[in-house]
């Protein structure tokens, strides 16, 4: 066996949510680079089309499809665009999220609005993605990838924002559920979980960004915050042939964060 021959995505089809920015953006541009026809799929339009420009104008198979995942039709459309323009849908990365820095605040003072805003994204968003993606898989019945992007707030309850990290815990439990009942088709998926990245999800509106970045620095054994392209070869390895026997797992990308 070569690693080589396994380790790439010639002719797959991948679809990835928030992928005109951040983690998405930098898997879909690994994605192409490694041979995939990728679907670049979320808001704002202006954000997808420029990586898709970019990917196409690189010689790539690149689709943009402006999408809200909050909104079911959106997400059931995408996954029709990306059948229609590429024959099919091997591989579907649910990563868009949000984080309402300033409003996502102590339990006891946390608005409902803030609450159904994050989840409508970051959980409901990721159940709508992969309700979405599995039907076409079903369909299509030989098998599909699925890795779902959590983070390392699902893996304790240190994070100050709890709508956030509640949304995170609810998706390590859906990569199990997936993977429980969907691996008789050939269906694999799991979780990666990024550390704290150099720019957070809405990271302009963080009230502290330097400080947060100082405080992390320290915190974290690698002494740095991560970078979308630390993650990205992650979602693209388990997008693989080489992941094939990997289902159900929570893969944590964090510099050694996790286990201070
Ligand atoms: N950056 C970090 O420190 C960090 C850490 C752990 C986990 N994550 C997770 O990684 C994923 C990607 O985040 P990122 O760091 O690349 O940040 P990002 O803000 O660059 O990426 C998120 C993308 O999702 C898009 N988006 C927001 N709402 C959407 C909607 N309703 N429909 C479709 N797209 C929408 C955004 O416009 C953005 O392009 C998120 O799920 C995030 O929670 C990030």
């Amino acid at each position: 066996m070569n690693l080589k021959d396994i380790m790439n995505l010639k002719d797959k089809v991948a679809l990835i949510t928030g992928a005109g920015t951040g983690i998405g953006a930098a898997t879909a541009r690994l994605m192409a680079a490694e041979g995939a026809r990728v679907a670049i799929a979320g808001i704002p339009a202006e954000a997808v089309q420029a990586v898709a420009a970019e990917l196409t104008s690189a010689g790539h198979a690149a689709l943009a499809i402006p999408t809200d995942v909050s909104a079911a039709a959106q997400i059931e459309s995408a996954v029709a665009q990306t059948v229609a323009r590429f024959g099919r849908l091997d591989i579907l990365v649910p990563n868009a999220g949000i984080q309402l820095h300033t409003q996502d605040v102590n339990l006891h003072e946390l608005p409902e609005e803030v609450w159904d805003k994050t989840h409508n994204v970051n959980y409901r968003g990721v159940y709508l993605t992969c309700r979405a993606g599995l039907a076409q898989f079903m369909q299509q019945g030989d098998g599909g990838v699925i890795v779902i992007v959590a983070s390392v707030t699902a893996l304790s309850g240190r994070s100050h924002n709890p709508a956030y990290m509640a949304g995170k815990h609810g998706l390590l439990g859906l990569t199990r559920y997936i993977a429980v009942h969907y691996g008789k088709y050939g269906i694999r998926c799991n979780a990666v979980s990024p550390g704290a990245l150099e720019r957070t999800p809405n990271h302009d509106i963080h009230p502290d960004a330097a400080g947060r970045a100082e405080r992390f620095s320290t915190l974290i054994p690698l002494g740095r915050l991560g970078k979308p392209e630390d993650i990205a070869p992650f979602i693209t390895f388990l997008s693989t042939a080489a992941a094939s026997y990997a289902n159900g797992a929570n893969f944590v990308v964090d510099g050694g964060f996790s286990v201070t």
